[in-house]
């Protein structure tokens, strides 16, 4: 495993890779790496020939009064889980090195960074397009790996692709979960005892709205109430928003027609957690032990 810190090294690196007709297989991160993480790289090393992932805990996808500065660091314990999975590079800049003196060029995914964690978080999306945009141009991937459980990244993302026209698959895959059902985040190790057990009412509210869907309940209100009663009734829970939206849109629903997005986020003491849910979708989330 090689490991790269300057843009110009890992642009070569990949020159010479595709040269060598080797195709790259990418994996964009922040880091503290879990088995959400471990779940992409599991799927992306059959994907190609050259697995890279990138470290880099970006700034410019943070709020001011967010936690960029605390966000959990630990490139030590996340070489082990990229050793486990015979990843070729890790990719771990500087934000020096990303964003020197005088940059000043952002990408704006209009309609689809509105919704949803766009409202809370205005700012975020254009950051993470824009660090993804700049990953692709210094990685060169042909694939790249996203999760669902950032579903309106993974739309926003696609949607950049296809729009500039960047030659890269963009491939999803499915959330992972711990065993009582809460999804993996590098954000939960903020979460104490009594906040980890209150987090699982995203994952009951999700469970909910699933049910429901399956017992034939297509008018989104009548399931939005019932799962916001559960979240509701959680005392450390504070609901930044539960939607129900079309999966490609993301524009809200009144009636499932067909497939939809039910995405909720919710801040447990000062973690904010967001989780989701496809109806319509038979496929299984896959959990890890
Ligand atoms: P990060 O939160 O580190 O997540 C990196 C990738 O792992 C994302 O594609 C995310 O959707 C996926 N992931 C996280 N938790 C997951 C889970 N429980 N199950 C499945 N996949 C999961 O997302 C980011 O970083 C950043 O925004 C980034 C794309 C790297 C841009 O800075």
């Amino acid at each position: 495993m090689k490991l790269i810190t300057s843009i110009n090294e890992m642009q070569q690196f990949s020159t010479d890779a595709k040269r060598r007709g080797k195709s790259i297989v990418f994996v964009p991160t922040m880091g503290h790496l879990h088995g959400g993480h471990a779940s992409l790289l599991k799927k992306g090393r059959g994907l190609g020939d050259m697995l890279v992932m990138s470290i880099f805990v970006n700034p410019i996808q943070f709020g001011p009064k967010e936690d960029y500065a605390s966000y959990p660091r630990d490139l030590k314990g996340d070489m082990a889980l990229v050793e486990a999975h015979k990843v070729d590079v890790v990719f771990n800049p500087t934000a020096e090195e990303m964003y020197p003196e005088g940059f000043q060029t952002y990408i704006d995914i209009e309609r689809l960074s509105k919704p949803l964690c766009g409202i809370s978080r205005p700012w975020h999306f254009r950051g993470v397009a824009t660090v993804v945009a700049k990953l692709f141009n210094i990685v060169k991937p042909d694939t790249a790996l996203f999760g669902e459980k950032d579903l309106q990244q993974l739309q926003v993302i696609k949607r950049m692709v296809h729009d500039l026209n960047m030659e890269v698959n963009v491939i999803g895959a499915p959330i992972v979960r711990e065993i009582d059902g809460l999804a993996m985040s590098s954000r939960n190790v903020y979460l104490n005892k009594e906040q980890r057990k209150a987090a699982l009412c995203l994952y009951n509210a999700v469970v909910k709205g699933k049910d429901m869907f399956h017992n034939g309940i297509k008018d989104t209100r009548v399931i939005l109430k019932e799962v916001r009663n559960i979240v509701e009734s959680e005392p450390l829970a504070v609901i930044d928003y539960i939607q129900i939206c079309n999966i490609n849109t993301l524009e809200g629903l009144e009636k499932i027609t067909e497939k939809a997005l039910l995405a909720l986020a919710v801040t447990i003491g000062k973690t904010r957690l967001i989780d989701n849910t496809v109806l319509g979708n038979e496929q299984r989330e896959q959990y890890i032990f």
